[in-house]
């Protein structure tokens, strides 16, 4: 990759795809609702394709069209057994929250996924899922996928979570929709809360108090009409790149600022980002177009409760904190080591080969930001997020940087090296080459 930059730095206006949580629940909660979920700037990627995929194995007809998703849902009551194993591909999300409304089926199924999901743990669903009374486990015995599930008559509990994850946090939700009592769910720390959101607006009962979310047993939910905000996990590449790269200035419309999901704005500013909101717009959730102008950074800590409302971002953070002066701390993130990849071990190691002052701990890392960074072969670890780190990483570094596997970003954003080159050279006068 070798990206050459205007002199004027990154420069434009960009749209980034729909938010990718907010995506996956918009197609879940229209299958289960009675009529048809209209859905704009759904984003095509391919973890939200897979949860499609999977619904349209159940029974339920979604129409694709080029600007809007029709979701023609089934009701409650109405999903299909599956005509074989459900493939849930590379995606956490689909398989956490599908396993909850699976949980209280009148039908059993197998759910599979790729190399990388097979490593990722269920128990974390699986034992709040069987207190419930569900019959769920795991094929090998080793609380990973391929995963077994016979739907059962389920019952309220109030499960006390040891991880903020709004995952497990949903898979309760979704299986508490159909238990004979109500169900909640305490995070030590509160997690994204699109499920909460959206539930309530296709007519479930949810509250939330504190970092507790209660459900209530529906008898319905109603199709809704969903505009998916861009999302900030997306933005935030372009975020950090404009954040690093001298002269930049950039817009990013329309991006979800939902504040379980803001801590990328809140380190930016607090490490020196000159970031402003304009547009902004409270109904549903909220967004605004975020505008980012080049500055100077300086290392901070990053540790406790934002940690859950920046954690996809941390890649990348780790990446702006090698352009910042002085030390950044990232601390209780060891959720990273259970994503994708080992994203604590593969950024150290990547950032390294770049030549950056960086260290693993046990719960993050440790970078001493300052030094000058060189292109060097990175592994993706067939990781969408790693990738698009390291794109930006090589944006203000001497040299040419190969990043393996880079097309793994067709996860979470196919258009993305498109718009980044959209951004780097929008400018008239490139004044550096590298
Ligand atoms: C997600 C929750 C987070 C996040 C993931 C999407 C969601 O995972 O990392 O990309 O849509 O609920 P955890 O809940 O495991 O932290």
């Amino acid at each position: 990759m070798k990206y050459e930059i205007s002199r004027h730095g990154l420069r434009g206006e960009i749209t980034v795809p729909g938010d990718k949580s907010i995506s996956h629940r918009s197609i879940m909660f229209g299958a289960l609702a009675n009529g048809t979920t209209e859905i704009s700037n759904f984003l095509r990627g391919a973890d939200c394709m897979t949860t499609i995929s999977c619904f349209t194995n159940m029974g339920v007809h979604t129409d694709v069209t080029p600007d809007r998703i029709y979701v023609h849902g089934n009701g409650l009551k109405g999903l299909k057994a599956p005509s074989g194993i459900l493939d849930c591909g590379n995606s956490g999300t689909t398989t956490r929250l599908i396993s909850g409304i699976l949980a209280w089926q009148d039908f059993s199924c197998s759910m599979v996924g790729d190399a990388s999901l097979k490593k990722r743990p269920m128990k974390r669903i699986m034992k709040p899922l069987s207190m419930m009374g569900a019959d769920i486990t795991s094929a090998l015995g080793n609380d990973c996928l391929p995963l077994r599930i016979h739907g059962k008559q389920l019952h309220g509990i109030h499960y006390m979570s040891p991880v903020a994850s709004a995952q497990v946090k949903s898979a309760i939700l979704l299986a508490g929709l159909r238990a004979d009592g109500p169900t909640s769910v305490t995070e030590p720390y509160l997690s994204r809360n699109h499920t909460e959101l959206m539930l309530r607006t296709f007519g479930a009962e949810v509250t939330s108090e504190g970092t507790t979310a209660t459900i209530y047993p529906a008898e319905e939910l109603y199709g809704q009409k969903i505009l998916v905000p861009g999302d900030i996990s997306s933005a935030a590449f372009f975020l950090a790149g404009a954040l690093i790269v001298p002269g930049s200035e950039i817009v990013l419309k329309n991006i979800g600022i939902n504040p379980t999901r803001d801590g990328m704005l809140t380190v930016c500013r607090e490490m020196g980002g000159n970031i402003t909101y304009e547009n902004i717009c409270t109904e549903g959730e909220p967004s605004a177009d975020i505008v980012v102008k080049a500055s100077e950074l300086h290392g901070i800590t990053i540790q406790g409760d934002i940690i859950p409302k920046l954690i996809d971002e941390l890649p990348v953070i780790a990446v702006m904190a090698c352009y910042a002066k002085g030390t950044t701390i990232i601390k209780d993130a060891a959720e990273l080591k259970v994503k994708e990849s080992n994203r604590i071990r593969i950024m150290v190691e990547n950032l390294k080969r770049m030549g950056a002052d960086v260290e693993e701990t046990d719960d993050g890392m440790i970078i001493r930001g300052g030094r000058p960074l060189h292109g060097a072969v990175i592994n993706s670890a067939d990781d969408h997020r790693v990738a698009m780190s390291f794109s930006v990483a090589s944006l203000n570094c001497e040299g040419e940087t190969t990043i393996t596997h880079k097309n793994c970003v067709t996860i979470s954003y196919p258009r993305f090296y498109i718009d980044m080159k959209d951004l780097v050279h929008t400018g008239q006068d490139f004044g550096r080459v590298y």
